[in-house]
């Protein structure tokens, strides 16, 4: 777990995001305030529309928030140029998104190797080349995909598709995950699963998660639930 004085990794302060211009703005995020540290799962649950993917992309630094301030490791984000948001992605954060964004004429092991590749490419510390494959390796037979390593993307179910590209999100070894719907292909037992997987990284290696989901089940693997409606978050339940 985080030392209690250090800042959270995540910060969101008073958050607000539209969409448009004009009359036809509209509000999504109305004052959003969320802290996430080392080690805590959090699960974000919302209706369809009400925002999550808004949020997650927020602390992704991959969209600016109309007003209010992201903390990444209790350091603002605004003034950061497009590289140093970059920098900051790939050394600290592991994306899945809600849409598949696996590499099509990849194999599964090619696409773990990306953010590995990318990390080198911006001098960042990363995997050697035979730690990589010892870590692929691990990861993968943590998902139940092993064997699959060699595929294309085509190859593979929807359900073995999300796995891959969780398997590339902690390529890595990112201090957060950020998880967008990444069960929704999943059958409930494989759903379950990977819930346990994630717990099991948070408890062990203090990952910290931050999942939007509308899969009833997380309640028992996240440690935490809040829930967005209204443009606001709402703390649901805290596990510890
Ligand atoms: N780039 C955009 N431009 C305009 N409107 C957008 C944009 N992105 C999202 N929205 C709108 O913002 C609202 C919130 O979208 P968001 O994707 O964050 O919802 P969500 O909670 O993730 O929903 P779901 O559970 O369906 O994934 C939606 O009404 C959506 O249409
Ligand atoms: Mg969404």
């Amino acid at each position: 777990m985080d030392k209690p004085h250090a800042p959270p990794l995540l910060e969101a302060r008073r958050i607000h995001k539209s969409y448009g211009q004009g009359a036809s703005t509209v509000a999504i995020l109305n004052g959003v305030d969320l802290d996430v540290r080392a080690g805590e799962f959090v699960a974000v649950l919302g209706p369809s529309g009400s925002g999550k993917s808004t949020l997650l992309n927020l602390f992704g630094l991959l969209d600016k928030p109309t007003r209010g301030e992201i903390l990444i490791g209790g350091k603002p984000t605004a003034h950061l140029d497009e590289e140093d948001r970059s920098r900051l992605r790939v050394r600290r954060l592991g994306f899945l998104f809600q849409f598949d964004s696996l590499l099509p004429e990849f194999s599964v092991l090619e696409n773990l190797l990306m953010p590995v590749r990318i990390a080198r490419a911006q001098g960042i510390a990363t995997l050697r080349d035979r730690e990589f494959q010892d870590s692929a390796r691990e990861i993968l037979s943590r998902f139940g995909i092993e064997r699959l390593a060699s595929r294309l993307p085509s190859q593979l179910s929807g359900g073995e598709r999300q796995r891959a590209a969780l398997s590339r999100a902690l390529i890595n070894e990112p201090e957060t995950l950020l998880a967008d719907e990444p069960t929704g292909n999943l059958d409930k037992e494989n759903a379950e699963l990977v819930f346990k997987d994630l717990r099991r990284l948070a408890d062990e290696r203090a990952l910290a998660v931050v999942m939007a989901t509308h899969n009833e089940a997380i309640a028992r693997y996240a440690s935490r639930i809040v829930s967005l409606a209204d443009g606001h978050i709402k703390e649901m339940s805290v596990t510890r």
